[in-house]
């Protein structure tokens, strides 16, 4: 039950205090009338903990939220998920971070959709208290969000901020768009939302419209809403052209309308919401970072300290704007840890506060550095070499160092095609790293062996720190890795057992420098 679901790649510790919130204490109940959502008191299984606390004002508004969420049980799950024709379950684990996180959330989404008169039942189930339901529901790790339709359950596919929660409950349960009949509606749902698509149409009807509505209620995450008067769609979304049917984009940023220009197609419409609807320079937080890393898109991160940041968002907001819809534009702050270290560690950075620019291939798994100076022009040459595909690849390596007089060579990234792949000597290569278990062993084993063959002409021994140095001709999964290079052909190495002891070793290297290499690759331990 570890699986991460959703896979957010790092883990906040930001919202944790919230965890003594989400459990309030409130009245227990038996079976109730799973029909009457505002009758279902959340049963606290921590009630015993703190039986008499007196909840602060804050703590009053979640306990009233909580109490429109369901706690699900072995008495009142089946009758919950039969008599709804809609319930959103959160599976969750009560010691779980990351569920921690969500259900402040899912209960603020819960309370929302009740004063929006919803007729979805808002459940949760507490999988670790109640394995069998929450298997039986389909939830397979912490936290889960499912949504049963008639019975039937569906994954959850929205954003994880609670406003995010209900607008893809509702556009799954039959209130994909908010129709605005007046311009105070206008006004007020200004003040309530700041990024959604806007629809003008004569009549709430035909073809056009028809696709409007599929599209709202297909995508996963951007509020719709429509009207059929210009004065309304006006203050929505000032650019908006007198012949309908108008859609339009707005968010909260220099960008902050977008119209659409294309015929009134779902899948067009989709696409354009895609390519339009992040920010020029979109801030990575915890909360958006799930939908950050699932978009395919090439991606250019920019890690700098808040004020840096502010200085650099003009040249890359004017990068944004010349690779629109092409490629994205993240800011991470380099000061925080969860969302930055991984992403430096990658360039070998993890200690540094240096303003860094790097891109990412998601689909070739390739890495990119910007190491000029952050001059728009550098910033957009960047762009466009990542576009065109012609960035050369970053590779880690450490700085280059003085091998004289080494028994055993020391080989980086840098230097890996000059000593190894180039060199026109035999090469036993240890691949280690500082954390690997069975390094230590391995490096004495080669350091035995270099001694054996010293001064064998065409023999070197080499070692190289995986963790600091890259090259695209090494890919090893397993530490310690030895590898026996060919004189006479680099480009297939052969793996030498680590397991087998130094004598055995020897034995396999003298065979391999008398024979044609080809014929002996890909020895394992077992054939030994
Ligand atoms: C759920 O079932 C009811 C009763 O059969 C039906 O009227 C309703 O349309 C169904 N809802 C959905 C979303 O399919
Ligand atoms: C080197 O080994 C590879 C892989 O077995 C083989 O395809 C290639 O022909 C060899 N090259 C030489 C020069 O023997």
């Amino acid at each position: 039950m570890f699986n991460p679901k959703p896979t957010s790649k790092v883990v906040s510790f930001t919202l944790i205090l919230l965890i003594s919130l989400t459990f309030i204490h409130s009245t227990p109940t038996d079976q109730q009338d799973a029909d009457d959502i505002d009758d279902l008191l959340a049963l606290d299984e921590q009630e015993d903990n703190q039986p008499s606390q007196k909840p602060s004002s804050e703590a009053d508004v979640l306990t009233k939220a909580q109490r429109i969420v369901l706690e699900l049980n072995n008495d009142n799950t089946q009758k919950a998920i039969d008599g709804n024709e809609y319930v959103f379950v959160l599976g969750y684990a009560p010691w779980d971070v990351r569920s921690a996180e969500l259900m402040p959330r899912f209960a603020e989404a819960a309370g929302c959709l009740n004063e929006l008169n919803s007729h979805v039942l808002m459940a949760k189930v507490d999988a670790e208290r109640y394995p069998k339901i929450a298997s039986s529901l389909g939830v397979k790790g912490y936290p889960t969000l499912l949504l049963f339709v008639n019975g039937t359950s569906r994954p959850y596919t929205g954003g994880f901020s609670s406003e995010e929660i209900v607008i893809w409950v509702r556009k799954k349960t039959g209130t994909p768009i908010i129709r605005i009949n007046s311009v105070d509606e206008a006004n007020d749902f200004l003040k309530k939302h700041s990024m959604f698509a806007v629809g003008l149409f004569d009549k709430f009807e035909g073809p056009d419209y028809g696709e409007f509505v599929k599209a709202a209620t297909t995508d996963n995450e951007v509020q719709f809403v429509e009207t059929c008067t210009s004065q309304i769609a006006g203050i929505l979304f000032p650019d908006v052209k007198s012949t309908s049917p108008v859609l339009g984009l707005v968010k909260s940023e220099p960008e902050r309308y977008t119209s659409y220009e294309d015929a009134f197609e779902k899948d067009k419409i989709l696409q354009f919401l895609d390519d339009n609807k992040f920010p020029l320079v979109t801030v990575l937080t915890e909360v958006n970072s799930v939908k950050v890393y699932a978009s395919d898109k090439l991606q250019v991160y920019v890690f700098a300290e808040a004020d840096e940041f502010d200085k650099l968002l003009e040249p890359f907001q004017t990068a944004a704007r010349t690779f629109k819809s092409k490629i994205m534009f993240v800011f991470v702050d380099i000061k925080d840890d969860n969302l930055a270290k991984p992403f430096l560690t990658l360039f070998g950075r993890e200690d540094s506060e240096d303003t860094l620019v790097t891109a990412f291939d998601y689909k070739t798994g390739a890495k990119y550095l910007l190491e000029s100076d952050l001059t728009p022009s550098n910033i957009e040459e960047f762009g466009s070499g990542l576009l065109k595909g012609i960035l050369p690849q970053f590779y880690k390596s450490q700085a280059i160092p003085d091998n004289k007089g080494a028994d055993i060579l020391t080989i980086v990234g840098k230097t890996f095609d000059d000593l190894v792949l180039s060199s026109s000597k035999n090469i036993v290569l240890e691949i280690h790293t500082p954390w690997c278990l069975n390094c230590e062993t391995t490096t004495k084993q080669v350091e035995k062996l270099a001694k054996h063959f010293k001064g064998l002409e065409n023999l070197v021994f080499a070692k190289i720190d995986a963790s600091v140095n890259e090259h695209p001709k090494l890919e090893v999964e397993d530490y310690p890795t030895l590898l026996f290079y060919p004189a006479s052909n680099k480009s297939n190495p052969i793996k030498l057992p680590t397991k087998s002891s130094s004598k055995d070793l020897a034995i396999l290297i003298n065979k391999y420098l008398k024979e044609p290499a080809h014929e002996e690759q890909h020895v394992t331990k077992d054939e030994l």
